[in-house]
């Protein structure tokens, strides 16, 4: 969502500025802006739209300094216009905000009453009108900035500049992340540590209740008892970075084919490739105590958890609850003192599932995360943590981060088998042996699939679709009826396929194409007699299966798309592929934004 980009430099910032936002527009925006100190003040560029609205503007007001704040904006609080674009000001002082301010009715309230007046219908213009208030009344910056904090119920990562003060930017930190980044010119902050990479090597996070006071040489931070105190500064990773297309058309293009490397570094962090063993260091020690798992997560990290439900049953024999976020929060589920929970999320600072850690670790319950970004809030918060190695994700669809889940998972079920005593070691080198084939198997789906164009256009004229699959086919069929939905803007239903007759069967007709994914199994000719029953009414068909499934329903099938044979345990993640692509190739055809695609943000940072 918004994204905070801040530096203080001995060279101009304006151009590492637009840089920082441009580094965070994949989080999704719909304004940007940026105020420079000068000595005549601190002056403002806004711009609603995209970043080449910003840049266009400094084209014609150029603006030139050696502080500076920016921010993209994703809109809560009134329409993306200039008006309500970041940085608000007065002419004393001018804030960037990522959060929600959630007093802000009573605060606006207050300060008109004050006759300080609103020009936005954001929260975040109460910010600097409380600071240039207690500025008026004679405090610091620093204390102005401390006691308007103070003031604030919500969450927010805020940077602030200040007329009087023309060489210092503050940051400050509650419950939204900011990252300090240490660099050869001067110092910079950021929302996120991929804004970093072109202009610091080492980054410090600030923690709850922090505020930093930065200069060009020096950075001081103070806790939230106002006591001076020290972040340690650590170096760069590699997989903050955020490397380019590379080639490839679109971010989310090359994330799908990155794949087959995310699988192989998952395989060689998590186990032996010479033993083909699992490091059972790598998980979280104890698995053996616990005899239930809570999986909480949204959106694909939700459906990939809804996957490893069924291997952890299998595997591990140990029931599972999946539940999205947003919803498990309030449910107020009785939750037992041997239930593990376990957070998914590739951003590690999606609202609702960092709400839902919250809660859990207050009932006093194990919390462990899996997590895309070792810097974010939920790696911080957790119990521990387990890494999926899909490095940055750029696309807002997320692609490479799924399947790396879907791996950690699947080990994980493994580990947790092992534990118990389910696995012995010849099952368990079976197995791992077997997975470490899945990076070629990848790399050849992807290669085979390169004809999905011509399926993907038989999809780009329907306004609806339908996917269907039964067992871990049914949340494949929900993450692919999601990527659809959410890159080419046409409604994609899922639905388990044995529901099929117990309502959705009335929406088929000519019109509405169903996608099923039916792999070879125990449920493949029940999911086949669903096709033939939707072929029936009309539908037409894409099946995604074997050459026998293919060869079972060729007659009532408009378009396949043949998948290899292969281990059940590796299914998941490559059917994956074919639904990512042909998702890929609608949203190309209909000539969408692929990688920012309309009103989505990258990171989910308000519920
Ligand atoms: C995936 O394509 C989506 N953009 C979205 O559903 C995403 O998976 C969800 O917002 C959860 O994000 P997280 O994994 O960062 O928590």
């Amino acid at each position: 969502m918004c994204g905070i980009f801040a530096a203080v430099s001995e060279t101009s910032v304006t151009s590492a500025l637009v840089g920082g936002l441009r580094a965070l527009s994949y989080r999704g925006y719909d304004s940007s802006g940026l105020v420079i100190a000068q000595h005549s003040g601190l002056q403002r560029r806004r711009a609603p739209g995209k970043l080449e609205a910003l840049s266009s503007l400094l084209k014609e007001q150029p603006l030139e300094g050696f502080v500076g704040i920016a921010h993209t904006r994703w809109a809560t609080h009134g329409a993306p216009s200039e008006t309500n674009a970041h940085p608000h000001m007065t002419p004393k002082v001018a804030v960037v905000h990522n959060g929600i301010i959630e007093n802000y009715s009573l605060l606006k309230a207050d300060l008109e009453s004050d006759g300080y007046r609103f020009n936005s219908e954001t929260d975040s213009e109460c910010i600097p009108l409380l600071i240039t208030r207690n500025l008026d009344k004679g405090m610091t910056p620093e204390v102005a900035l401390r006691e308007a904090m103070a003031m604030l119920e919500g969450s927010f990562g805020i940077a602030v500049i200040f007329a009087s003060e023309s060489d210092t930017v503050y940051a400050a930190r509650l419950g939204s992340p900011l990252v300090i980044g240490q660099g050869a010119t001067g110092h910079f902050i950021a929302s996120d540590a991929i804004a970093m990479a072109s202009v610091a090597r080492n980054l410090c996070m600030l923690e709850d209740g922090d505020v930093a006071k930065v200069r060009v040489n020096e950075m001081s931070i103070t806790n939230n008892a106002g006591e001076v105190t020290h972040r340690e500064m650590k170096a760069l990773q590699v997989s903050e970075h955020d490397q380019g297309k590379q080639g490839y058309r679109h971010y989310m293009l090359k994330e799908i084919h990155q794949q087959p490397e995310v699988v192989r570094n998952t395989l060689n962090h998590y186990c032996d490739n010479a033993s083909f063993t699992l490091k059972d260091e790598m998980f979280p020690a104890n698995l053996e105590r616990f005899d239930r798992l809570s999986i909480v997560a949204c959106g694909t990290s939700y459906y990939a958890g809804m996957v490893a439900r069924t291997w952890f049953e299998k595997y591990a024999a140990i029931p599972v609850e999946a539940d999205v976020a947003s919803e498990y929060r309030y449910r107020e589920s009785p939750l037992s003192p041997n239930t593990l929970s376990l957070f998914i999320s590739q951003s590690g600072e999606t609202a609702d599932t960092l709400a839902a850690l919250r809660y859990t670790k207050e009932q006093g319950l194990s919390c462990i995360s899996l997590l895309n970004v070792d810097t974010s809030t939920m790696a911080a918060e957790s119990d521990s943590f387990l890494r999926t190695l899909a490095g940055a994700e750029i696309g807002v669809a997320s692609t490479k981060a799924f399947t790396g889940q879907l791996m950690v998972l699947l080990l994980m079920a493994l580990r947790m088998a092992k534990a118990s005593g389910r696995l012995d070691i010849a099952a368990e080198k079976a197995a791992i042996k077997e997975l470490f084939t899945l990076p070629v198997g990848l790399s050849n789906v992807i290669d085979q699939l390169a004809s999905m164009k011509s399926i993907a256009s038989s999809l780009v004229q329907s306004e609806h679709t339908l996917f269907l699959g039964r067992g871990t086919g049914f949340p494949l069929a929900q993450e692919g009826a999601l990527k659809l939905k959410e890159i080419s803007y046409i409604h994609a239903e899922a639905y388990p396929a044995g529901e099929l007759k117990h309502g959705p069967i009335a929406l088929i007709d000519e019109a509405m194409p169903v996608v099923l994914v039916a792999p070879p199994g125990p449920m493949m000719s029940k999911t086949l007699s669903n096709l033939r029953e939707v072929a029936a009414r009309g539908a037409k068909v894409i099946l995604i299966s074997n050459h026998e499934g293919i060869e079972l329903a060729s007659e009532h099938i408009t378009h396949a798309i043949e998948m290899p044979d292969c281990d059940p345990v590796m299914m998941p993640v490559l059917y994956t592929l074919p639904l990512q692509l042909l998702a890929y190739h609608v949203a190309v055809l209909k000539g969408t934004d692929v990688d920012q695609p309309r009103n989505l943000a990258k990171s989910v940072t308000v519920e």
